[in-house]
Formats: structure tokens, sequence, C-alpha cells
């Protein structure tokens, strides 16, 4: 892997044959922070042909994909990720934002996985039940009560529907994005694009762009 731009603290790696996982930890590690990590094809679509990103990412995207996990004290993620990817519990607690009273099956029967829901839901609160909001998710808690509970580091992974909520309720800092190089097109699948919802315009600026075997990974920081 190689650096395209890095930013002025990290100059070093402008010119690095071989970024290192240690470089890749300096580059992804934050204090507090929300940032939104997804894959995409080139054409811009978040899925594969079997409608999931597992069939879109490559070993480049697997490496920043593990250092923004180490890097992060929390991941946040929809439930419709969950059900698509048959996601389980990570070492890094997971913090899982659904209207529904349980989680899903993949996920259920650990204590370091969380589910964020509504009163509405029918729920219970406990310490892995956080009733966040009346009638529907209040994002804004919920990443509140995953800081002050687990620490200040925040990684959404997704998926497009939460993503397009994160953006458009000013919650996100960061967006990391890895481009692999294929293309999917066509009709069969619906692929969505990485933010699905309301219209949003919102600017960036580019922290570093890492490119191996055609993959490129980018890092953006949010305008405000
Ligand atoms: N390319 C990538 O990097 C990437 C990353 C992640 C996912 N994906 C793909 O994206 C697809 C899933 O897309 P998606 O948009 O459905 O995923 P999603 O945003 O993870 O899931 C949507 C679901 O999350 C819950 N949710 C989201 N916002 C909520 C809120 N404010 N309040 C309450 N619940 C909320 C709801 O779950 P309930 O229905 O349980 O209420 C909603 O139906 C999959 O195909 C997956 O493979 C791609």
């Amino acid at each position: 892997m190689r650096a395209l731009i890095t930013t002025p603290d990290l100059a070093d790696l402008t010119t690095a044959e071989q970024v290192t996982e240690t470089d890749l930890d300096r580059l992804y590690t934050r204090e507090r922070i929300l940032r939104l990590n997804f894959v995409a094809t080139l054409d811009g679509a978040a899925t594969g042909p079997d409608g999931r990103s597992g069939t879109i990412n490559s070993t480049a995207d697997h490496r920043g994909f593990a250092a923004m996990r180490r890097a992060a004290d929390v991941i946040l993620i929809g439930a419709g990720t969950v059900r698509a990817e048959q996601y389980g519990p990570s070492r890094t607690p997971v913090v899982v934002v659904s209207h529904r009273p349980e989680l899903p099956p993949s996920i259920r029967d650990s204590d370091r996985v969380v589910l964020a829901t509504s009163h509405a839901s029918g729920a219970q609160e406990s310490p892995t039940t956080w009733i966040c909001g009346q009638e529907s998710v209040d994002l804004g808690a919920v990443v509140e009560r995953a800081r002050q509970t687990f620490g200040p580091h925040v990684l959404s992974e997704g998926g497009p529907h939460l993503a397009g909520e994160l953006i458009a309720a000013d919650l996100v800092d960061e967006l990391a994005l890895s481009w692999t190089p294929r293309l999917v097109g066509g009709t069969r699948v619906d692929h969505p694009r990485i933010l699905e919802g309301s219209d949003v315009e919102v600017e960036l600026s580019c922290r570093h762009l890492l490119e191996e075997c055609g993959t490129l990974l980018g890092l953006w920081r949010i305008e405000r």
C-alpha cells in the first residue's frame, strides 16, 4: 500500500513505499469522532451482485476496515446491515439501531452488543437495550450514550439509511470510503449508494488517499 495524499502532520508517509499497519493506526486514530466507513465500486454501488458489501471489498479495504476497528471505542450500525451481512458480535462493542424490540438473530446473546430503539418498539430499557426516543430513535441521543458508555470514538459501518440519517443530523465528522476496482452496473439488484434517505448538501476535505492493487482508500473530513 502506498500513500498518494496525506495530511501535513503525517507528511513522512507521502513518499513511503509501504504503508504498514502502524502507519494505518496513525492515520485512523482520533480521540473524539464519529466516522462513517464504506466501500463502493467504481460505479458507486455499495453492494455487489448478491446485494451485500462482502462481494465488493478487497484485501486493501480490509486492512483499512481493521485499522478503523482498532481505533474505535464503539461500532454503530443499522439493523438492516446486520440482517444483510449476518453481522455477529465483535471485540469492539456494537450498538445496533432499530425500530424493533429485538436484535437481529445473528448478533444476539452478547453483553457487548446493545440494541438502541424507541419507546414505541415496546422494548424495555436494560443495560443492553437503550430506549432513545419516544416514537422514533433519536440518533443524537444514541451517539451520546454510546460515547458515555464505551468511549468517544464512534465508528459507523453503515448502512446507507443509517448513514444518510447521521449525515442529515450533522453527527458525522469523517467519511472513510474505499473504491475497489469493480463495476457492477445492471438492474438485477437495486444497488444502494452509500447514502440513502433525505437530500443533503455536504462539503468535505481530503485527509488522505492510499492505494493498493487498484483499491483507493480515502478519508475525508466534513466541512462545517
Ligand atoms: N458498501 C458498504 O460499505 C456497506 C456498508 C453497510 C451496509 N451495506 C449494504 O447496505 C445494505 C443495507 O442497507 P440499509 O440502508 O437497509 O442498511 P441500514 O441503514 O444498516 O439499515 C436500515 C435499518 O436500520 C434501522 N435504522 C436505521 N436508521 C434508524 C433510525 N433512525 N431509527 C431506527 N432504526 C433505524 C432500521 O431497522 P429496523 O428495520 O430493524 O427497524 C432500518 O430498517 C445491505 O445490502 C448491506 O450489504 C454496504
